[in-house]
């Protein structure tokens, strides 16, 4: 028997992946693990999607509900949607075609704050979970699971599903175990109390996920790696971005709001925020530590490079190469990198206790500061919320970075107005592209739109929202938040008809 499952009784249900996803009735609701491409289920889910696209075929169609941490990857989010076997999917999601999907309507999505997927599932928001099927490293001698590269919201799936199905990777070795700290303490009001966690390298819970041995209906070998993409290499924008907030940190420890190890670090998905990481590496802080959602490769360099001494996630989420590296270190990363469960890393109450530093990319911002993160045109989802508002409305400092145009120029992320509304003006507080930074506290409407046009916004639609700006102060309804109703929304409607925002195409 492997060492990996000591429990002999819980061994004997070693099984095959087609056998596992047999188990999955048609119509039932599946909480898979998985976030950001990590710790997700190698095996049943492409088994499941066959077994759907077979009965698709035949007809008697066969979807099912999809509940994940957050996004996953092609073997799990692709192959199901493929075979159009997703009837709902929560709560994140960035695969191309699910991503299709949803924007053709062909199955429902339920973007949701990740701190509140696991209070919304006890609530009974989604109905019954019915299987779970989570990927674990090793089984112990009391049926407990010991997690893998992410925690996500494994642990409410596996207490509110009727049954486990167990992907236990052997990739990973014992490695990962004492890696995670699962908290047993979270309730529903009135009984919830305190979390006692006042720093972001603390542990107050156990280090495996409890799960009674009856309800292991399956154990499915495998030893596939995780699937985490490369990211590109910082360009001339992004670290003209990172700079920006590099100077900014600088300015406020000088002034004594922040002291000179900064505040716990959160650093949000995309190539932008990783750039944000890559300068901080060669910047001028140490000692720093890290509460945050995901450790993506530039946490791992932080870490590595002796810049930041504790990490604190919900999941790892690296490249195929700093994935490799993370293996051959991981008994030395083990001491520094606590993951935890995502209503825990993503939770309002601890990110404001600790004073978090939020740094998050975005689709675009207007003139007041208000912030879209998902919608592309107002009307297509590129991935979702995830924990950028666990964090914004939460943290000490809310930092949203963004390259201030794209599509090679023909769209600007400065607008008149916001297409979809994901963080308000009041969550805030800096906005950075690498034209430079807006520091948006204490500052009125107007003051704000001033400076995030003349600090943010590409020089190219500069003067256009200049006119905006000039022209709302004069005609607008109301002069606080001044607009032009018939024209906030412009610049998309130009876009979507012509290609671009550019008033005359170019
Ligand atoms: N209008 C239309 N498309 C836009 C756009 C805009 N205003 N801004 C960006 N895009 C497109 C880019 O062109 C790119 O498209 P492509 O993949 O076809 O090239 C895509 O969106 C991603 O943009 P990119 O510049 O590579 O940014 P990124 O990798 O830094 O990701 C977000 C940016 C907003 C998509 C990403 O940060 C996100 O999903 N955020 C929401 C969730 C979140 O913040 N999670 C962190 C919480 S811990």
């Amino acid at each position: 028997m492997t060492g990996r499952i000591r429990n002999p009784r819980i061994a004997r249900k070693l099984t095959s992946a087609v056998e596992a996803a047999n188990l999955v009735k048609p119509g039932a609701n599946v909480g898979m693990s998985g976030f950001t491409g990590s710790g997700h289920p190698k095996r049943v889910p492409a088994a499941l999607a066959q077994r759907i696209a077979e009965a698709n075929r035949t007809g008697e169609p066969m979807r099912i509900g999809l509940w994940t941490g957050a996004s996953t990857a092609p073997e799990v989010d692709g192959v199901l949607a493929e075979a159009d076997g997703i009837d709902l999917r929560l709560p994140y999601q960035s695969d191309p075609v699910t991503r299709d999907r949803i924007n053709s309507a062909a199955l429902r999505y339920t973007d949701m704050h990740l701190s509140h997927v696991a209070p919304r599932v006890w609530q009974g928001f989604f109905g019954r979970l019915d299987v779970a099927i989570v990927e674990a490293t090793a089984i112990t001698e009391d049926g407990h699971l010991v997690p893998s590269s992410s925690v996500g919201n494994n642990k409410t799936w596996i207490e509110q599903a009727d049954q486990v199905i167990v992907e236990l990777n052997e990739r990973h070795g014992d490695g990962m175990e004492g890696m995670h700290d699962i908290y047993y303490g979270t309730a529903l009001p009135p009984q919830r109390k305190p979390i006692p966690l006042t720093r972001p390298s603390d542990r107050i819970g156990a280090a495996h996920l409890e799960c009674p041995e009856d309800k292991i209906v399956a154990v499915v070998r495998t030893e596939e790696p995780d699937r985490g993409t490369a990211f590109r290499p910082p360009d001339a924008t992004s670290r003209g971005i990172a700079g920006h907030v590099l100077d900014f940190l600088g300015e406020e420890v000088r002034s004594g709001r922040l002291p000179r190890e900064l505040l716990p670090l959160q650093s949000g998905v995309g190539n932008v925020a990783n750039a944000v990481l890559d300068g901080l590496r060669t910047g001028p802080f140490r000692d720093l530590t890290a509460y945050t959602e995901v450790i993506q490769d530039g946490m791992l360099d932080l870490l590595d490079a002796g810049v930041l001494r504790a990490a604190s996630a919900t999941a790892l989420s690296l490249s195929p190469a700093a994935d490799d590296r993370f293996h051959d270190g991981i008994a030395d990363y083990r001491d520094k990198i606590v993951l935890r469960p995502q209503e825990i890393s993503n939770h309002p109450e601890v990110v404001r206790r600790l004073g978090c530093l939020a740094m998050n990319g975005i689709v675009e911002a207007d003139i007041y500061g208000n912030v879209n993160s998902t919608h592309l045109m107002g009307s297509s989802v590129q991935n979702g919320i995830g924990g950028s508002g666990d964090f914004a409305r939460n943290a000490y400092l809310s930092i949203f970075v963004t390259p201030s145009s794209a599509k090679g120029g023909a769209i600007s992320t400065i607008v008149p107005m916001v297409s979809h509304v994901d963080h308000t003006e009041h969550d805030v507080d800096v906005i950075a592209t690498e034209q430079g930074i807006a520091d948006l506290r204490g500052l009125a409407p107007a003051e704000r739109a001033r400076l995030v046009i003349d600090n943010c916004a590409h020089p190219d639609f500069r003067p256009a929202l200049h006119d905006y700006f000039a022209r709302a102060q004069r005609d607008s309804f109301g002069l606080h938040t001044p607009h032009l109703l018939d024209e906030s929304l412009s610049w998309h409607h130009r876009f979507v008809r012509t290609g671009t925002m550019h008033s005359t195409p170019e």
